[in-house]
């Protein structure tokens, strides 16, 4: 079933391959302000972190290749990594890999919520309450996700205010069936088993 689905994801990937930019847009979808870092994967390009109003929509353009993460922190608050946003951009095959990674703070549930590509609206990772089984807690999890699209969302907010707000952010149904679309980490680098 994995396989299948997998194959119909190279099939769109090698449709769009000429595609676009990388982007991820960033939705505040609480009333806090916050700045996003980025730590990229070492000898990857760095990128300059940015404000993200309460509420409001940013962009961030990011290099071909470019794999690393990045995480949220609230106005007023120490700057330290908490649920990190993991992206793979071109990744093998040149499909797009990312998971919402619970690693370094899983107690942090005022950051990045959840990821889903632009226009496909699934696969998501992330939780709107915590924890959820649509994360990456524990080394070797298989929770990363795959797909062809080079834009991601990525929301940003408190526990449970996905549920209020996330929703029409997102206009799909939440923790929709995912299960086909998540893989193990290493096959962003082609290594399937
Ligand atoms: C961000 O990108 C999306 C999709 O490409 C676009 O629809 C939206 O207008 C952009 N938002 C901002 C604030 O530029």
């Amino acid at each position: 079933m994995q396989f299948l689905n997998i194959a119909a994801l190279l099939v769109a990937a090698a449709t769009t391959a000429l595609a676009t930019e990388n982007k991820v847009i960033f939705q505040s979808i609480d009333d806090v302000d916050r700045t996003v870092y980025f730590t990229p994967n070492a000898g990857l390009a760095p990128l300059t972190p940015v404000e993200v109003p309460a509420g409001k929509q940013v962009n961030v353009t990011f290099p071909h290749g470019w794999i690393g993460n990045y995480y949220a922190v609230c106005q007023g608050k120490p700057n330290k990594p908490g649920m990190l946003g993991e992206v793979a951009f071109n990744g093998w095959n040149g499909l797009t890999y990312f998971d919402v990674s619970a690693i370094v703070d899983p107690s942090d549930h005022d950051g990045v919520a959840e990821m889903w590509p632009a226009s496909a609206l699934k696969p998501t990772s992330g939780c709107q309450l915590y924890p959820c089984a649509n994360a990456y807690y524990v080394w070797d999890d298989v929770q990363t996700k795959v797909t062809p699209e080079t834009v991601l969302v990525t929301t940003l907010g408190k526990t449970g205010y996905d549920i209020k707000q996330g929703e029409k952010v997102r206009g799909a149904d939440v923790n929709a069936a995912d299960e086909g679309y998540a893989v193990k980490r290493s096959h962003v680098e082609g290594k399937w088993f």
